[in-house]
């Protein structure tokens, strides 16, 4: 949506300076991806957006919004000048979201899979409503601001990811996105250090549920063992999707395809209709079934619902699958790690049908806290157990990995870190073979991906 500056200072109680005709079409905090008419707020963050205002306007920003007074230095450019601007660009998503009152806000949370349900559920969506989701993973204190911000105004559904790391965040969220419907994936361990297990990631999502009016909606995850105890801490409606009989929302006839493509059979209330997925994986099936129960209460057709789905797409490092020239099937994962999104890529690995062997690159599961070591060797005895035949475990927990798949007939190697990993699945690896590749994503795994595909 467009933004004034005059919108924008009274938002943020905030001084204008300069030309006070100046229009933001959109609005950024990163100067390196600014189209031209952007407004740029100049955040504090591991680096000082205020070092960039004049690359911003070099890129043709028409305003920007800071806590520094450049306008000696900066002629001619309009400002908001504020005391803090990560607060204004809270201001200007209330602003934002009263512009769209009208629209349907969807709140997307959970430990995995929060990027994937948010671009289904905006697919399933997008065929019959005019629809906006959050771009990339934009899920914090700036990203759902950035997400409500970049809303047309005659836009029908937002669909907000919403992430946390601390207790408290997801109430932010939504006090800035004053979400209808709820969805949250299911609760694992990511971040569990910081939020105090898996009680407390239960803690923190769940506030999105308790966010929501009487007469919302919380979609849950019938196959998580936290929904229940979910269910209780909202005024919503509640509908579950799953795979038994009970759902609301149902697949059956659950299958992958030889490239892991997923297809399943959605039974409803609104009838049957079969699903595929471009996107890959079994535990890809709730994830689409939650979409699909958003699109299917908020009333489009069941059909527009299927063919929705078939076109969605996520984003990038989450289960990409190359087939390179030299016969090697590498699904790249590792755009990050946590003890379910780990055990889903190992299930899918070991599910393909490929002529040579299964080889499996683990590194790192970050921020696990107190349960680290036993998630290690946790997912290092599902490798076992599933039938992979090569693990090649990365870095620091990579002894605890091996634990896990001590006394099976997996083959497996330790390695000290990325260089090293690259070295031994160049060594293992033969035409006929999958590789998988996954870690957190500080352990910077896609490196070992992208030489395999050639991608780097
Ligand atoms: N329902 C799920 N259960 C387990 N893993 C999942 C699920 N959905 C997605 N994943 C995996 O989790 C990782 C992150 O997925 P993404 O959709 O980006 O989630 P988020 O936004 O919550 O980080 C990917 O490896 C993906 O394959
Ligand atoms: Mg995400």
């Amino acid at each position: 949506m467009d933004l004034t500056a005059g919108d924008i200072a009274a938002a943020t109680r905030g001084e204008l300076v300069g030309p006070t005709d100046a229009i933001a079409t959109s609005m950024t905090i990163d100067s390196r991806v600014l189209l031209p008419g952007a407004g740029f707020v100049a955040l504090r963050g591991e680096r000082d957006g205020h070092d960039f205002v004049a690359d911003a306007f070099a890129r043709g920003a028409s305003l920007a919004v800071t806590a520094v007074r450049f306008e000696a230095s900066m002629p001619g450019a309009t400002l908001v000048c504020v005391d803090d601007t990560m607060q204004a660009l809270t201001d200007m998503a209330h602003l934002a979201r009263s512009r769209v009152r009208d629209a349907t806000v969807v709140g997307i949370t959970g430990s995995a899979g929060k990027t994937a349900t948010k671009d289904l559920t905006a697919a399933a969506l997008g065929r019959t409503r005019r629809v906006h989701a959050s771009p990339s993973s934009f899920n914090n204190e700036a990203g759902v601001p950035l997400t409500l911000i970049g809303a047309p105004d005659d836009v029908e559904v937002v669909v907000v990811e919403m992430g946390a790391r601390f207790n408290g965040n997801i109430a932010d969220l939504a006090v800035i996105a004053q979400p209808q419907v709820g969805v949250i994936t299911h609760i694992g361990m990511a971040h569990a250090e910081h939020l105090g297990g898996r009680t407390g990631i239960a803690r923190v999502k769940g506030e999105l549920l308790e966010a929501l009016p009487a007469n919302g909606l919380a979609v849950l995850n019938a196959e998580c063992d936290a929904t229940d105890a979910l269910a209780r801490r909202t005024a919503a409606r509640v509908i579950r999707v799953g795979r038994s009989a009970t759902s609301d929302v149902r697949a059956v006839d659950v299958t992958l395809d030889g490239e892991l493509h997923l297809s399943f059979v959605l039974e409803s209330a609104w009838g049957t209709a079969p699903v595929v997925l471009g996107l890959r994986g079994e535990h890809q099936v709730e994830n689409a079934l939650e979409a699909a129960a958003v699109a299917l209460e908020l009333g489009v057709p069941l059909d527009d619902v299927a063919a929705g789905l078939a076109e969605a797409r996520t984003a990038t490092r989450r289960m990409d699958l190359v087939r390179t020239a030299g016969g090697v099937l590498v699904i790249n994962d590792a755009y990050n790690s946590s003890p379910t999104s780990a055990a889903a890529a190992v299930r899918s690995l070991a599910s393909l049908d490929v002529p040579g062997r299964r080889i499996a690159v683990l590194g790192e599961m970050l921020e696990i806290g107190d349960a680290s070591d036993a998630e290690h060797e946790a997912i290092g005895a599902l490798a076992a157990a599933s039938g992979i035949d090569v693990l090649i475990a990365v870095g620091r927990q990579s002894e605890r990995f091996a634990a896990g798949a001590s006394g099976s007939r997996v083959s497996v190697l330790t390695v000290a870190d990325r260089d090293e990993a690259l070295e031994a699945v160049m060594r293992e690896v033969q035409s006929g073979d999958a590789v998988l590749v996954k870690a957190s994503r500080a352990v910077g795994l896609e490196r070992v991906a992208e030489s395999l595909t050639g991608a780097s």
